[in-house]
């Protein structure tokens, strides 16, 4: 992926997350019908060590089952409803491993992979990380993937290894202590740096502008924001309705020509 090919990314949060149930096939395929440019999806691991998608570290408020997902095989997490808290309809609605998402997304949608805190161990041989990097290289899709987190162990990591794999960090004030974006974006080597409507400064739109450095914004759903950060030099929205943000991207490019 080379952010400098396009001027702007359509990420679709959780998948088409407004219509569909988030992280399941069925919201990264409509993500793909409303041609999105890039999927976003949240990794945690089965208690069996597989990546899996899933938002919550708990199962309890969007399955029909309890507890950590951790503690949870791969097997077990299949028998799961993850589609009825959304909607009756999707009640069929399972939770996907990554590998079945990457495998659907291949020459067809930029994925972004967000590696969530919780599963972070210090053991970074079978840790999340080295499997979700071995799968992406695996499937040979390097190129087409960015991996984010909020946990900045993970992109020391990547930094550390060999890999076309691009990172963009999402900002978290604790570890952050005090560092402005340029400074992260140097410390941790990545490629582009991802933060919230709330959390964006004017002052660090200039600096990121002036520095280069790509910024990605969540997660946005009404159109004058959306606009204000393209008018600003955002280099992607995640937004849980990408067909609206695909629009509003035409209207501003057509009324700048
Ligand atoms: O990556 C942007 C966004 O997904 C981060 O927040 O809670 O939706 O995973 P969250
Ligand atoms: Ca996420």
């Amino acid at each position: 992926m080379n952010f400098s090919k396009k001027r702007f990314y359509t990420i679709a949060h959780r998948g088409a997350s407004w219509y569909y149930p988030e992280n399941t096939m069925s919201a990264f395929k409509a993500a793909v019908d409303m041609n999105a440019d890039m999927i976003e999806l949240d990794v945690l691991l089965s208690k069996d060590n597989i990546p899996v998608v899933f938002h919550d570290e708990r199962l309890d408020k969007k399955t029909n089952g309890s507890g950590f997902v951790l503690d949870h095989t791969l097997s077990d997490l299949k028998k799961l409803d993850v589609g009825s808290w959304f909607d009756t309809k999707f009640k069929n609605e399972g939770i996907p491993t990554l590998r079945e998402v990457l495998e659907f997304s291949r020459n067809r949608i930029l994925v972004n992979i967000e590696i969530k805190p919780e599963v972070v161990t210090e053991n970074e041989e079978s840790g999340i990380v080295e499997l979700v990097l071995n799968l992406v290289e695996e499937l040979g899709m390097e190129e087409v993937v960015m991996i984010s987190s909020f946990d900045y162990r993970v992109l020391e990591r990547l930094s550390k290894r060999e890999t076309n794999i691009k990172s963009a960090l999402l900002y978290e004030r604790v570890q952050s202590h005090g560092r402005e974006p340029s400074r992260l974006a140097k410390d941790y080597n990545i490629d582009a740096f991802n933060c919230s409507r709330e959390q964006l400064t004017d002052n660090w739109v200039l600096q990121l502008n002036n520095n280069k450095i790509p910024f990605f914004i969540y997660t946005v759903n009404d159109e004058l924001t959306m606009k204000s950060l393209i008018q600003v030099g955002a280099k992607g929205i995640f937004t849980d309705k990408p067909d609206v943000l695909n629009k509003v991207v035409e209207e501003v490019i057509k009324n700048a020509v």
